[in-house]
């Protein structure tokens, strides 16, 4: 509302300041954004309403650069808004991110029950952060504060605002990633307590409708003295109404057209010239943290297929798999790297000649123009995640397919660009997305994305080659259709539902 001040809440800062390395003497100090799609989607928003974020400050020159009261205006030269920092010990770290939050809820919400570690102390240091945050909250909340708690780092704080907040506050929390069925949820030694701190919102928000069917039948099953209200999405609790509702979070789309748009002329061959491979051959990409639910190895398994099956796409098919470092830490994050590798390594040596490398693996930072340019120029984008909340990489792919407009307007190109490979004109193509039906995303995007099981290696490498070898017509047939779709149910589009579901 036009008199709401805005309070986001989220674990992961939007930016965070780090000392430039090789440089601890005079120590400079850089700005970074750190990967995954939720700050990343929420700073333009935070940008456009202003107000308050607070998060955990977990940048090593954090402290250097933001004010005695723990806040600083960012982003960096515009002060669009203010930033509250929030510090955690070594100890709370270790037991609340680390813990809790990604050895427990995480593969917990992702269906891995086997992978959770229901360690006591993570649990306490969970509730023991939740505590602190919402103490910091309350400091900061007035009779027309919105509370928008982000993800699965807060499900006790909202309980805990909403017994100090003033009656009007309005606590609103969007829960990024999947809402388990109640027979995976029901493992949680805390099961209860998490459904009690969620239903102190007043609005709880998922990506899609299966997952506020989870939750509501998790409460009908875990709390008997809740009425939950299956036709009016609605739980009655403790003198308390939560309204639970699906709102399919988009991406900044205009923003990444923009860019996509602007790369240079001749970034594809710089880009092909710089990390090695040939851009005459078809290029498949991949770009995801390296996160056991994204289906990197399952991925790599079906490419692996392929180029075994079908010797003939050695030296015509190439695959870039970009990689965000994530949640190191974490023995089951290590794991997967260490598989990962191992698998470029073994297909690479396996398939690999003089002048052509099968899979191109670059986990060095890349600018936005880099990974826009990258997608503009993939001739095929491989999501696979074996189970995701969402996948905003592949609306971000989707949004920075321009050629695919381009050729609507210049009917010179013609249908058929074949000929137009081999010469000097960077390939201006429109890619073809293949999307794994464990996504949020597939919801809205299935039908016009190629759709993939990871776990169908021989499948998966069929649909792969299906998507090289896609005739342009179907290609922007139906990614025509994909970027109406990611363009008109943007980030702005997103966050007017949620505003306006709060009214
Ligand atoms: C997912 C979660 C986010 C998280 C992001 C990156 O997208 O939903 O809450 O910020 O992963 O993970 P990290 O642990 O590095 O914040």
């Amino acid at each position: 509302g036009e008199n709401q001040t805005l309070i986001i809440v989220s674990n992961r800062q939007p930016y965070s300041h780090q000392y430039e390395t090789g440089d601890e003497g005079n120590k400079k100090i850089t700005v970074d954004r750190p990967a995954g799609g939720l700050t990343a989607g929420l700073d333009p928003v935070m940008q456009r309403v202003s107000g308050t974020w607070i998060a955990w400050g977990d940048g090593e020159a954090d402290r250097d650069v933001t004010d005695k009261d723990g806040t600083v205006q960012m982003p960096p030269e515009e002060n669009a808004y203010t930033l509250r920092r929030i510090w955690l010990s070594e100890d709370e770290v270790e037991g609340y991110y680390y813990g809790y939050s990604n050895r427990v809820l995480w593969p917990l919400c992702h269906g891995g029950i086997w992978k959770t570690e229901f360690a006591e102390r993570y649990w306490q240091r969970y509730r023991q952060v939740n505590e602190t945050f919402a103490k910091v909250i309350d400091e900061q909340t007035t009779p027309t504060s919105l509370v928008w708690f982000q993800d699965y780092h807060f499900a006790l704080a909202p309980r805990l605002v909403q017994e100090s907040a003033p009656e009007s506050t309005f606590l609103l929390h969007f829960w990024h990633i999947v809402w388990p069925g109640w027979d995976t949820f029901r493992a949680c030694p805390q099961a209860k307590t998490l459904l009690d701190g969620l239903l102190g919102n007043d609005l709880l928000g998922f990506h899609i409708d299966r997952y506020c069917e989870n939750f509501l039948d998790c409460v009908d099953k875990e709390l008997e003295d809740a009425f939950v209200d299956y036709d009016d999405n609605r739980v009655r609790y403790d003198g308390h109404t939560t309204r639970v509702e699906s709102f399919p979070m988009g991406i900044d789309a205009a923003t990444i057209e923009r860019t996509a748009d602007s790369v240079s002329p001749s970034f594809w061959s710089e880009f092909a010239r710089e990390h090695g491979f040939d851009r005459e051959t078809q290029v498949a990409i991949g770009v995801d943290r390296l996160d056991y639910t994204k289906g990197i190895v399952e991925r790599l398994d079906a490419l692996e297929r392929l180029w075994e099956m079908n010797p003939e796409w050695q030296g015509e098919l190439t695959y870039i798999q970009k990689a965000d470092k994530s949640r190191s830490r974490i023995p089951e994050y290590q794991n997967l790297q260490q598989n990962v590798e191992t698998a470029v390594e073994r297909i690479n040596d396996r398939f690999g000649t003089d002048d052509w490398q099968p899979v191109v693996y670059i986990d060095d930072w890349l600018t936005d123009e880099e990974l826009r340019g990258l997608y503009r120029y993939g001739d095929a984008m491989l999501v696979s995640a074996v189970r995701d909340g969402m996948n905003l990489v592949a609306k971000e792919y989707v949004a920075a397919q321009v050629d695919c407009d381009d050729r609507d307007q210049n009917p010179n190109l013609g249908e058929d660009c074949s000929e137009q490979s081999g010469n000097d004109m960077e390939s201006a193509i429109c890619g073809v997305l293949v999307l794994s039906d464990q996504t949020g995303a597939h919801e809205a995007l299935g039908e016009h994305a190629l759709t993939a099981n990871p776990y169908d290696t021989e499948a998966f490498a069929e649909t792969i080659e299906q998507a090289v070898t896609m005739d342009d017509a179907e290609r922007r047939e139906r990614m025509t259709a994909l970027r109406e779709h990611v363009a008109s149910n943007d980030i702005y589009a997103w966050m007017d539902d949620i505003f306006e579901a709060t009214q």
